[in-house]
């Protein structure tokens, strides 16, 4: 079940990161956990964009910087911050974990209550959102706060009734005064460290791939090692773009070196294939100026078999000249 709830909450975080306007994001992605487990009762991952910059857990009560040993710690601002927010994160969650626990009747096994709470910043450096959610055993959306700079939303979820107006604006009162200005400046000193690898510019290859299949072709435009993850990757036939929902896949993946590849594959039947179009595939992407493209024409089959064809033939003329001429000889040394 921890395997699923971690998953699940991952899916989540990665719906989140594609739909945020922002162009930076830092995200605590905390767990608590009720029962036995090998793990620390609370953890928290912090994450710059999509990497990994720094933990926290319950035993150590510190925040460690990624890729540092635990002995080389680092006081500066940032981790005093970090061990403040996230002691707080951790009492605030542990009580609403124990809370959910006897309102749920759940007196047995491993209950597991996750929040992902961060906040989004636009290139001029300006704070764009502060965002906390969470989730109980997985299956349950919990509580949700949410303040964009205009708007507060308050969403206390179902699992425990009894939220007042009080608690409410304290809330937003902590979120806008406390929490958002510690995410941004955070934020910020984590951008300076981190500059070579989340303000890395790789561009995208792209190949267009054709695959067989029952009843036709796959077409497939592939954009793969590149990094940030925003990619607008069109097919176009004779020049106008497909439509979504003709195409199959569309995800951005991680590509597992720190790159991302996304594939969009159209099928064209047997029909089709025999007329004349054109496929292309656009990429457009923070690392290029202009527009990269791959292009392909069907039902141009037709001209390779008229030339292989002629070949053919060719072909045929010589080894019968050949052997015209052979035979020629022989009956001459014959005669
Ligand atoms: C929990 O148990 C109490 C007493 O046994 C009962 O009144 C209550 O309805 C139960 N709550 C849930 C959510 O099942
Ligand atoms: C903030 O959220 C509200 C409600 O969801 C929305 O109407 C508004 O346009 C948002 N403002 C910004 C700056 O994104
Ligand atoms: C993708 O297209 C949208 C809408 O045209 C545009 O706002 C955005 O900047 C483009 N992204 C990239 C990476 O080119």
């Amino acid at each position: 079940m921890d395997k699923l709830s971690v998953f699940l909450f991952v899916l989540s975080f990665s719906t989140i990161v594609n739909a945020g306007s922002g162009s930076h994001s830092l995200w605590a992605l905390a767990t608590h956990i009720i029962g036995e487990t090998p793990f620390p009762e609370f953890t928290v991952v912090v994450m710059l964009d999509d990497v990994q910059v720094g933990y926290y857990d319950s035993n150590m009560k510190e925040f460690i910087y990624s890729g540092l040993n635990p002995t080389d710690k680092i006081h500066d601002d940032v981790a005093q911050d970090g061990a403040y927010v996230f002691g707080t994160i951790y009492q605030s969650i542990k009580e609403r974990s124990f809370q959910l626990k006897h309102h749920l009747n759940l007196t047995r096994g491993v209950q597991v209550q996750q929040r992902m709470a961060g906040c989004e910043m636009l290139d001029n450096g300006e704070p764009a959102m502060i965002m906390s959610k969470n989730t109980f055993n997985a299956i349950y959306t919990d509580r949700m706060l949410y303040y964009n700079m205009t708007h507060f939303t308050y969403d206390a979820g179902k699992l425990l009734p009894g939220w007042d107006g009080i608690r409410q604006a304290y809330l937003r009162t902590l979120f806008e005064n406390v929490y958002l200005p510690i995410c941004i400046k955070t934020m910020k000193t984590f951008l300076k460290r981190e500059k070579n690898i989340v303000m890395r510019k790789v561009p995208p290859r792209l190949r267009l791939i054709n695959k067989e299949v029952s009843g036709g072709l796959q077409v497939s435009c592939l954009a793969f090692g590149f990094y940030p993850r925003h990619i607008n990757l069109t097919l176009l036939r004779d020049g106008q773009p497909v439509a979504e929902q003709e195409l199959t896949g569309g995800e951005v993946l991680p590509s597992g070196d720190g790159t991302y590849q996304l594939r969009k594959s159209l099928e064209v039947s047997t029909e089709e294939l025999k007329k004349r179009h054109d496929y292309t595939c656009t990429a457009s992407h923070l690392s290029l100026d202009n527009k990269l493209d791959v292009s392909w024409e069907s039902g141009a089959e037709k001209v390779h078999l008229s030339t292989l064809s002629v070949l053919l033939v060719m072909l045929l003329i010589v080894i019968l000249l050949g052997i015209f001429i052979c035979v020629k000889r022989r009956r001459c040394t014959a005669s």
